[in-house]
């Protein structure tokens, strides 16, 4: 991890998935806050969709994000830009749809850093972490287990 790490999590409408990656993300940061590194890192999360844009997650992504202790209500939706491309040196996707979305979007002369946040877990290389915004409350359990693996996986990888 440099000053220069800089960690965009994206999905499709960015009122689910990635906002609890990036709820996740900053949970497992807090978790080595002695360390110098965190305090320069800059993290956010997007959707490649335009629905939602200013919108507050799904209630039931701050429900979940609520009983594991974070609050994500003052989060609001935003679509990915070109200018992400430059901002961010990891961009990490939350299916295999979003990946080949970003990967479509990105200018040819940045340098970020595309991949699935389940790659950064043994064993799950390759997964999607599953949509849950048609399912019911359960789903969005899931959702944390998965992003918080993701995670805390995607942090040790920064920092070794
Ligand atoms: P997300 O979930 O990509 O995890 O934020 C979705 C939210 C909204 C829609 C689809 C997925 N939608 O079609 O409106």
């Amino acid at each position: 991890m440099t000053d220069n790490t800089a960690v965009l999590f994206v999905c499709l409408g960015n009122i689910c998935r990635s906002p609890l990656a990036e709820a996740a993300f900053r949970a497992a940061l807090g978790e080595v806050k002695h360390l110098p590194f965190q305090q320069g890192i800059h993290v956010d999360s997007a959707g490649t969709g335009n629905w939602h844009i200013g919108k507050a997650p799904d209630p039931r992504a701050q429900a979940v994000a609520r009983r594991n202790g974070v609050n994500i209500a003052t989060y609001r939706a935003r679509q990915v830009t070109p200018r992400d491309f430059y901002d961010f040196s990891h961009i990490i996707a939350l299916d295999q749809h979003n990946l080949a979305d970003l990967a479509s979007l990105q200018p040819a002369d940045s340098r970020a850093h595309l991949a699935l946040l389940l790659d950064y877990v043994d064993g799950r290389q390759g997964e999607a972490v599953a949509d849950p915004y048609y399912g019911d409350e359960a789903g969005f359990d899931i959702t944390w287990r998965d992003v918080t693996a993701g995670a805390q996986g995607l942090l040790q990888a920064l920092r070794s």
